[in-house]
């Protein structure tokens, strides 16, 4: 990605959202973009539909994303979006729902008005070419019979996927412009249900036609991954299996199903989670260096570490269920089968660790060790490199090991755990830490929502931070047998407490799989 601007200059410049994005926007190469042979054109009319419009997606995250995206003017200026769903409701009802989401400042308040404007509303069933066709004339009564782009958002329930798919092809194409199609996951739920939608898409739409989400991929830390890796010079010589003892990607969440059980208890936080969020994560840690910042260069890469991973086996995996906790207070009090949306006695679990190995030379035998789980004792995602003891100790043991830290959140950073001197006239030693706190060192970035940076790339035509269909089905072959067997021997999960930070037995995997914990280190925080 070459920056025209120097690092420097963006943190200079970063003083509000529109201009960090802005910038953002104009790194990425035209190489990048114009997959289709079309440029983001700011004079061509560009129509954002949103399908599921009246949905709890929609509401929470596309509708507020397209407000911010439109209030720091990073859209192409003549750009309307369209709701889409069954319900027969307005676009003023629409916008009532989604007021708590939208980060409306008082001085926004005309900008905002302006934004509603031009969105509308269709009423129109998933299975009815009639109903598309309604939509397409609508789209194109606004577009003027001139060129114009199109962008279809499956904000959607995967049994519609298909349905809504034909029928976008069959009448809802841009006559003169592009077609590009979000879709969300689950991208099926094993590799034989991924591969039939991943067919299905094929037979209707290019590979530059599909945008994949995978919302991690737009958030800062996971994009820092690669600046990382390989725009310094003092940490790829040591990413290796000579120098790393244990890899560990963890995801966790305060809180529970809360209600939203009936779609968890379908999925369970494997494939809610592990399966692509923290997966993801991993081929950007482990791959090897593409040779260009092309999005299918750092997309092949990828695939090639997935490829490299064996199907995980029961015996590496810790599955979970929280219970309640009798000390905890409201929701805490209550177990994941006491959310009434979850049928009774489900095995569905809610907590998974799993030890994945990469087999190429570089890291042959190093544990890559995923963690996600629900109502946890606190809301993190990092990733966490442990290195290997110092060789040839001549400080008694005393050494600890260096660890680096990326935090995703919550608060981005990034630090690494590291032995001094300690200070003073004492010839001891202590922990301490190199410490890059995003808070402090970039005080005045605003850091983009993830779902803005990736609608943008849509718009720009930039695959490179999305799933390509290669990508998915390696990621399900990983999966899949683990997912049959849980299912088919009926795994019990490990309940856990509300609160608490998870089976102890998942502690006891990470000890077999080079994972030291000393408890020793402490942390001050000078904020
Ligand atoms: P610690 O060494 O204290 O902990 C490392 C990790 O080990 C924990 O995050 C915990 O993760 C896990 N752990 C805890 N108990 C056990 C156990 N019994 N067996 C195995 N694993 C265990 O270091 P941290 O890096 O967590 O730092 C401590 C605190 O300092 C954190 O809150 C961190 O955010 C903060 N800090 C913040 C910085 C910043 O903001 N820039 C910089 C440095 C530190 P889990 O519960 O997920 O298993
Ligand atoms: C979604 C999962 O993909 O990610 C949710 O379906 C989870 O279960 C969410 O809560 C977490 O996203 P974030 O961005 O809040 O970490």
């Amino acid at each position: 990605m070459p920056l025209k601007r120097s690092p420097k200059n963006i943190e200079k410049e970063c003083t509000s959202i529109e201009k960090c994005l802005a910038l953002y926007r104009d790194s990425l190469s035209s190489k990048d973009m114009d997959h289709d042979g079309t440029h983001f054109d700011q004079k061509i009319p560009h129509v954002f539909v949103i399908l599921g419009a009246s949905g709890d997606l929609a509401r929470k995250k596309i509708y507020p994303t397209l407000w911010w995206l439109y209030r720091d003017n990073l859209l192409p200026t003549n750009t309307v979006f369209y709701g889409y769903a069954r319900s027969k409701t307005t676009i003023e009802d629409i916008q009532m729902k989604c007021l708590q989401y939208m980060k409306l400042a008082a001085s926004e308040k005309e900008k905002y008005e302006a934004f509603w404007k031009v969105n509308h509303y269709v009423a129109g069933s998933y299975d009815s070419r009639v109903d598309f066709e309604k939509l397409n004339q609508q789209l194109y009564n606004h577009e003027k019979h001139s060129s114009a782009n199109r962008i279809f958002y499956l904000a959607l329930p995967p049994s519609v996927f298909e349905s809504c798919t034909i029928h976008i092809r069959n009448a809802c194409m841009a006559l003169k412009g592009w077609t590009r199609i979000i879709i969300e996951k689950p991208f099926g739920k094993d590799s034989a249900s991924s591969k039939k939608l991943s067919d299905h898409l094929a037979s209707l739409f290019t590979e530059q036609q599909v945008y994949r989400i995978d919302h991690y991929l737009g958030k800062e830390m996971v994009q820092n991954l690669m600046t990382l890796r390989f725009g310094n010079r003092i940490f790829n010589p040591c990413w290796n299996r000579d120098n790393i003892a244990s890899v560990q990607i963890s995801f966790k969440e305060p809180f529970g199903t809360q209600g939203r059980g009936g779609y968890f208890d379908e999925f369970g936080i494997i494939r809610d989670i592990m399966q692509n969020h923290l997966l993801q994560i991993l081929t950007l840690v482990a791959m090897e260096k593409p040779t260009s910042c092309l999005p299918d260069d750092i997309r092949n890469e990828k695939v090639k570490v997935l490829r490299s991973i064996p199907e995980i086996v029961l015996k590496d995996v810790v599955l979970g269920q929280y219970i309640g906790n009798e000390e905890g207070e409201g929701d805490a009090k209550l177990s994941y089968l006491d959310d009434p949306t979850v049928p009774p006695g489900s095995n569905t679990p809610t907590y998974a660790m799993a030890v994945l190995k990469i087999n190429n030379e570089r890291w042959d035998g190093v544990p890559f060790i995923l963690k996600c789980g629900k109502a946890l004792n606190e809301r993190k995602a990092e990733v966490r490199i442990q290195f290997r003891d110092v060789p040839g100790d001549i400080f008694s043991g005393k050494p600890k090991r260096n660890e680096l830290v990326i935090r995703v959140q919550p608060g981005e950073a990034l630090y690494v755990k590291m032995m001094v001197k300690t200070p003073g006239m004492a010839f001891d030693m202590e922990e301490t830490e190199l410490d890059l706190t995003y808070s402090s060192r970039y005080e005045n970035v605003k850091l983009p929502d993830a779902y803005e940076r990736l609608i943008l790339d849509v718009f720009c035509g930039s695959q490179m931070h999305f799933v390509r269909s290669d990508e998915l089905s390696e990621a399900w072959r990983i999966f899949t047998p683990l997912l049959h067997e849980i299912q088919q021997e009926h795994v019990v999960p490990v309940p856990y407490k509300y609160g608490s930070r998870g089976p102890k037995e998942a502690d006891e995997l990470l000890l077999n799989n080079n994972y030291k914990f000393t408890g020793s280190y402490k942390w001050i925080n000078k904020k």
